[in-house]
């Protein structure tokens, strides 16, 4: 089965053609991160619009990288929520209009569905497996069963991962999105130099990062006040370890809770050196597999789409065009 994936949730243009759900034939990402750069952060109207300009552009480009035409596909999967509304709709509406064209099934996913789907890529991985998200936008723990079902174990209750780590990358002083700087960085400090708080680390699988983002900034305020320069690798290293703390303390133990034997981790964090390290660490001291999807297919992408399209519409899942966006989406 050939899918054509599109994804236009935030800030990336993304078309892929992913066979069975695993083989990416062609992915094309059109980044708008230096658009957006020199605001601070995703500006909405002006994704939405680069994605009107951008979009089919990209798809035409995939479909000729991949040697198919339209008649060699099976399916159209675009992501129709969560995430910025204008920008869903752009692909949405371009998906449904291939749709209409072509008379190929469409099918709307789930943009987290996407990214845990990243970790079947260029595997031979199977469900069930568990989850941890950790994007931008989300912070969670899902369980994925033998049906491509998924049932959510635990979340953040405020400030999502990523977005702690680019509100700190800001705090310190680097670009939009700062998490891979801060990641960088982080490699250089001394990750025992702050004793940051570790939310709700002794209890249930659900997340906060808002108090760590404050604690972060309240020293780097008293630095500042004392007329010190800013210790930017030390409170990066300091603050990355109390998430790396959070986050693999409560994937091991959602691992214990559910026995599942196969974690995986979605989502640009998991991009995280720190992360990565830690928690093949945990898994090897706890005897569970832990996956990895590459950097690339981490952060946004279309195969990613594709791939969880196409378990879909194996099963048949299939949506009428009458499919529409929505910022706000549950599994
Ligand atoms: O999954 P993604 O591309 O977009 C969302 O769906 O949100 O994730 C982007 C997020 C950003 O917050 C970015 O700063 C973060 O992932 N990120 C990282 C790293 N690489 C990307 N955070 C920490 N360390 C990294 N190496
Ligand atoms: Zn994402």
């Amino acid at each position: 089965m050939r899918v054509l994936g599109i994804e236009t949730s935030c800030d990336e243009t993304a078309a892929a053609v992913v066979e069975d759900g695993r083989r990416i034939l062609a992915q094309t990402v059109a980044s708008q991160v230096a658009t957006h750069a020199r605001f601070g952060g995703v500006v909405p109207e002006v994704a939405s619009r680069q994605h009107v300009r951008d979009v089919t552009q990209v798809v035409a480009r995939t479909l000729g990288e991949a040697g198919v035409s339209w008649g060699d596909l099976d399916g159209i999967a675009v992501t129709c929520g969560p995430g910025l509304l204008g920008a869903l709709l752009v692909g949405v509406s371009a998906a449904k209009g291939y749709a209409l064209a072509t008379g190929l099934p469409l099918v709307g996913v789930h943009h987290i569905a996407g990214h845990v789907a990243a970790a079947f890529l260029e595997t031979d991985l199977v469900p069930p497996v568990l989850a941890l998200v950790v994007s931008g936008g989300h912070t969670e723990i899902l369980d994925l069963d033998e049906g491509f079902r998924f049932t959510r174990l635990g979340a953040t209750k405020d400030d999502a991962a990523g977005e702690a780590y680019d509100k700190v990358a800001r705090m310190v002083g680097l670009a939009y999105p700062g998490g891979p700087k801060v990641d960088e960085l982080a490699q250089r400090g001394d990750p025992q130099a702050y004793d940051f708080p570790r939310a709700m680390l002794e209890e249930g699988l659900d997340f906060s990062f808002s108090g760590l983002k404050s604690a972060v900034a309240g020293e780097i305020e008293r630095q500042k006040r004392q007329g010190e320069a800013v210790r930017a690798e030390d409170v990066c290293a300091s603050f990355q370890q109390a998430v790396v703390d959070v986050l693999v303390e409560k994937a091991a133990r959602a691992m214990r809770q559910t026995g599942r034997r196969t974690l995986v981790v979605a989502g640009g964090v998991a991009a995280n050196q720190g992360l990565r390290r830690a928690l093949t660490a945990r898994a090897a001291e706890e005897g569970f597999a832990v996956r990895f999807p590459p950097v690339r297919l981490c952060t946004d992408n279309a195969a990613m789409i594709a791939a969880a399209g196409c378990a879909l519409l194996a099963r048949g899942r299939c949506d009428a065009l009458t499919l529409n966006a929505h910022a706000q989406l549950s599994l």
